[in-house]
């Protein structure tokens, strides 16, 4: 283990002192009778509490949203390293309280030398799943320009002081958790030299996991936050950590070179919008598939009075899968980077008059086969389920969803020396073999191919529901592609069902992706006599472990109250605010 002393209160600066004190706190039992945690001017929920103490403390020191949302982002970079990055990418959605809505895309970009049969062999196969391991598998890296650009837009605290609390986590050390054992006990069995700088990074010495309670402490992370609170997105994409990052590329077969890193830019992009039973749905448009799809299952599902169907009904469970299944089926047959694909047919796949169509073609009582020809495309590439989902609101009722990602838990895995970050493993998302689809697994789709400086196609779907141009729920999950399914639960559980937040993100949930034909449902919560009928109608069911980790904030309209929950899937997760 790097030599590390543990954190020491009388030397540190006054934020990290209140961080100390804050409780932690643990992850509480499955329990849905648990009250959301409330605060009368902002929270922050998110998948580490030390992290959620960070954004807190912004909050209560004057910044907004955007500030807290930075400084738990860049937190999260330092004690969760599954997800939580520098090395990866994902989408900032913001919504003020007057109506107005910018959303930034800072999904990674293939290099400048990458092409659509960069991970084929000489037989057109997927060599050696280079997609998915390997230096091949990363993609230039987009979080601390999206992070850089919001707070240029948005920011009202200098951004040193939202790195900082970063850079002092990652200095002085943090409690290790559970969370990372098993990881770090995969990381102490592998001996290759590509893994080197990550076992120096996580393993005391060098080969032996921490047992939990023990200090990690991250001094190459520190110094690279360092260099990112003094230089801004320039302390990254140029100089030192640049030159370290494209050295361990070029010396490993990777593709992300200097002027990859430094041709790097985040996206402003205009938020996909629709409404739902009075409510405003305000989400990430391309290149996530994650907002349209949302929309497009809420439009089918608007004219069902699901609350009489009662939920996880077998009905219930029938027409969102459907829905499901139908909005699944367009993300495969149109959506990729806007850029690469200009002619994307976003108004005709968010408008009320296509869902009703779509909504024509479920039948009451079986299912529909999603290889009928109304639902022919592609098969999807296999994803992972680790990343990770942030929601703040603050004082003034802004609010801002960030979901960032290294792709699988804790990316590529790989570490350019001296650098302290976790690479993202984010190629995988192009579809690998163009013109190749297959019932095995190939999907070779043209929007979503690989071309020199396109964005890979995402589920994530950070989401602000706002009535009257006021934000009333944020929230967002990590899961790949149940992503998408997850938040709409979310969001149907609080305006159907009326549930307090901690009840709407602690419910059972179920997953439906078009493709492969089969229902996965979480292992608890769903009664036989309900599956059995569910199959009855023909849907093919599977248990699932449990689905996303939802970290949802409502604001209460009439008290104003912040209630927050930050779901007991995952491991670390916390609520804080003031
Ligand atoms: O962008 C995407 O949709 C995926 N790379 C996200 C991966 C993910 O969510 C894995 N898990 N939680």
């Amino acid at each position: 283990m790097p030599s590390c002393r543990p954190p020491s209160s009388r030397r540190l600066l006054p934020w990290f002192v209140l961080l100390l004190l804050a409780p932690a706190q643990t992850t509480p039992a499955r329990a849905g009778t648990l009250p959301p945690i409330a605060a009368p001017h902002g929270l922050v929920a998110c998948d580490h509490h030390l992290a959620a103490a960070v954004g807190a403390q912004v909050l209560r020191d004057g910044g907004n949203a955007v500030d807290a949302a930075v400084a738990t982002a860049l937190a999260l970079a330092v004690v969760y390293p599954q997800a939580g990055n520098l090395g990866g990418g994902g989408f900032l959605l913001y919504h003020d309280a007057q109506g107005r809505a910018a959303s930034y895309d800072f999904r990674e970009t293939a290099p400048a030398a990458a092409h659509e049969r960069m991970f084929l062999d000489e037989r057109g196969a997927v060599r050696d799943t280079s997609n998915h391991r390997g230096p091949l598998s990363v993609g230039v890296p987009g979080t601390v320009a999206g992070l850089w650009l919001a707070h240029q837009r948005h920011g009202s605290r200098p951004w040193a002081e939202l790195v900082q609390p970063a850079v002092v986590l990652a200095r002085n050390g943090f409690a290790f958790s559970q969370g990372m054992r098993d990881w770090c006990d995969w990381l102490a069995t592998t001996t290759d030299t590509l893994h080197a700088a990550t076992r120096d990074a996580f393993l005391a010495d060098g080969v032996r996991a921490l047992r939990p309670g023990e200090t990690l402490c991250q001094p190459e992370l520190a110094a690279t936050l360092a260099r990112i609170r003094d230089g801004g997105a320039a302390g990254f994409y140029e100089g030192e950590t640049a030159r370290l990052l494209a050295a361990f590329m070029h010396g490993h077969g990777g593709l992300v070179t200097e002027a990859d890193l430094a041709a790097y830019r985040a996206v402003e992009r205009e938020p996909v919008r629709g409404t739902y039973r009075g409510h405003e749905i305000v989400s990430m448009g391309p290149p996530s598939s994650g907002g349209i799809a949302l929309i497009t299952m809420l439009n089918q599902l608007e004219g069902d009075d699901l609350a009489a169907l009662g939920h996880n009904s077998t009905p219930y469970l029938h027409l969102l899968t459907e829905a499901m299944r139908r909005a699944y089926a367009d993300r495969a047959r149109f959506l990729g980077d806007p850029d690469a694909n200009p002619d994307l047919p976003l108004a005709m796949l968010l408008s009320k008059e296509r869902a009703a169509r779509l909504r024509a073609t479920i039948l009451p009582d079986a299912a529909s086969p999603s290889d009928s020809s109304a639902f022919a495309g592609a098969w999807l590439p296999a994803e992972s389920e680790q990343t990770t989902h942030l929601s703040v609101v603050d004082a003034a009722g802004g609010a801002v969803a960030l979901t960032y990602t290294l792709e699988e838990s804790y990316g590529s895995t790989l570490m350019a020396p001296g650098t302290g970050f976790l690479l993202n493993n984010e190629m995988g998302d192009f579809n690998a073999v163009p013109g190749r689809t297959d019932r095995r697994g190939a999907v070779g789709t043209s929007p979503n191919l690989v071309r020199p400086g396109a964005r890979m196609l995402s589920s994530m779907t950070p989401v602000i529901v706002a009535r009257g141009g006021v934000p009333v729920l944020v929230v967002g999950s990590p899961g790949g592609r149940t992503i998408i399914n997850s938040v709409l639960q979310v969001v149907l559980n609080v305006v159907d069902f009326g549930m307090d937040i901690r009840q709407a993100v602690e419910a059972p949930r179920f997953h439906h992706q078009w493709l492969p034909d089969v229902t996965q449902f979480e292992a608890q919560g769903f009664p036989p006599e309900v599956r059995r009928d569910y199959q009855a109608m023909g849907h093919a069911v599977k248990r699932r472990p449990p689905q996303g980790i939802v970290m949802g904030i409502v604001v209460d309209p009439q008290t104003g109250r912040r209630l927050g929950a930050a779901d007991s899937r995952s491991f670390d997760g916390g609520v804080d605010g003031y």
